[in-house]
């Protein structure tokens, strides 16, 4: 998929096996400046797709001239409510390079990460992230449904969006994420 967000041209493409360094490097350096980071987030990137491969739903990297500018992962989750359990996707981390910043990579790559999932036949995505960002693909705040993750989190960065319309109906419970997602 090309993107022309301004300039240079950035293309997106599925994670492919020898991009683990590059990946890496490209959320260290998205996160490096970000306050409320730990800046652990590629440990958990390197957890989460080398450690089990089979959490990864979707991982996008995107490139300007060949070279590794973002990077997107979606991994499964499910909203469990006693014995029943919905399956979701959890997206985290998103990453664009601090050069390449507010250029509309991470637009794409969030807009190309959904329309992936969707076509996988994935039902829903949730995001812990950023406050206002998230709304301008569909996302809803969580709040609008009886969902709750397991951590304390501010209402204003929770997201939620149906990959299906009605996907949520009569969905309740709390988010449980792939394991590694929380230990960092
Ligand atoms: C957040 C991030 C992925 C956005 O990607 P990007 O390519 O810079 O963003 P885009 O150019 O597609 O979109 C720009 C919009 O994002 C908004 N945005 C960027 N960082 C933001 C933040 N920390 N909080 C809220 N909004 C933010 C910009 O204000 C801009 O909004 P506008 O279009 O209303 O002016 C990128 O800035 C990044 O990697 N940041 C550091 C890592 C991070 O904080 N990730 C959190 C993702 S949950």
């Amino acid at each position: 998929v090309k993107h022309g967000v301004g300039s240079p041209l950035i293309c997106i493409r599925d994670e492919r096996r020898g991009d683990e360094f590059a990946i890496s490097s490209v959320v260290q350096r998205a996160y490096a400046d970000v306050a409320y980071s730990d800046h652990r987030e590629h440990q958990m990137v390197d957890r989460l797709r080398l450690g089990n491969p089979s959490h990864t739903a979707v991982s996008l990297l995107a490139e300007a001239q060949s070279h590794a500018v973002g990077h997107v992962l979606l991994t499964h989750a499910v909203i469990r409510d006693g014995p029943k359990s919905v399956p979701t996707l959890a997206l985290a981390p998103l990453s664009v390079v601090p050069e390449l910043q507010d250029r509309g990579v991470g637009s794409a790559l969030v807009r190309a990460a959904c329309a992936k999932a969707t076509a996988l036949g994935h039902s829903s995505v949730l995001v812990v992230g950023i406050p206002r960002f998230y709304d301008r693909f569909g996302f809803k705040p969580l709040s609008c449904y009886p969902i709750t993750i397991p951590f304390a989190a501010p209402a204003a960065i929770c997201w939620m969006m149906e990959l299906k319309p009605g996907a949520l109906d009569d969905v309740r419970g709390q988010v449980q994420y792939a394991p590694g997602w929380l230990d960092h």
